[in-house]
């Protein structure tokens, strides 16, 4: 190494003095040293959810109590996308706690994986009052942040939870009960529709679907 920078002084140094041979005394020097620019380091949520602040932009601000972001695994191969929060995740900030949270945890434990290891979140982030629909301007208002997190997570399957995830993600107004158990495709991840587990607590015998649904994305799991 330090022969190598020998080497380059010496070459250096018989440059300078060919130019001083020459007539040449003097080199021009920039005086303004263009600024690099910054590493283009890669978005993490904690960006997503500081860029997100104390939401203003839909009118759920002015009722709800806290932003549901979403939680678990940054690095999740499999995320959940339900439709939004609920009283009780209204009061905790976490998504999926209350009853239907309850059925979706034991979901993933069925396909052999916890809650920390895969990554919860909603189409929209703020409860709607008496938990009616999501409207389309909330919807749209939530997106470009859902759309943020799901880029920074990179996930191989999103499984999307009901009516209002599977039509928003997928862009379509086809029926869940039409959608559901089958591949989509969203900026190149899997996307697998089945039905809600809320949809589940007033509907038990629609179960087994969910669960042959369940068993297909632990199938796509195992493959590479
Ligand atoms: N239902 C949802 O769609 N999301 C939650 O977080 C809770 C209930």
């Amino acid at each position: 190494m330090d022969e190598n920078i020998n080497e380059l002084i010496s070459d250096l140094r018989t440059y300078l003095e060919y130019l001083k041979g020459m007539g040449i005394t003097t080199l021009p020097v920039a005086d303004h040293v263009p600024e690099k620019a910054p590493p283009s380091e890669a978005l993490t949520l904690a960006d997503v959810k500081k860029e997100l602040g104390d939401c203003k932009r839909c009118k759920l601000h002015r009722t709800r109590k806290t932003i549901v972001f979403g939680e678990g695994n940054e690095g999740a191969r499999l995320m959940f996308i339900g439709e939004g929060p609920g009283y009780d995740e209204d009061v905790q900030g976490r998504p999926f706690v209350g009853r239907a949270g309850q059925l979706l945890t034991k979901i993933i434990e069925s396909i052999n994986l916890s809650r920390e290891e895969v990554y919860i979140a909603n189409i929209i982030k703020c409860r709607p009052p008496q938990n009616r629909n999501p409207e389309p301007d909330e919807i749209e208002s939530c997106n470009p942040f859902l759309m943020k997190q799901i880029r920074v997570i990179q996930p191989g399957i999103i499984c999307a939870l009901g009516t209002f995830s599977a039509q928003t993600l997928l862009k379509t107004d086809t029926k869940i009960t039409a959608l559901r158990g089958k591949l989509y495709e969203l900026e190149g991840i899997k996307v697998i529709p089945t039905y809600h587990p809320a949809f589940l607590l007033r509907n038990p015998e629609r179960k087994r679907e969910v669960w042959e649904d369940m068993k297909k994305i632990e199938e796509l799991l195992r493959s590479p």
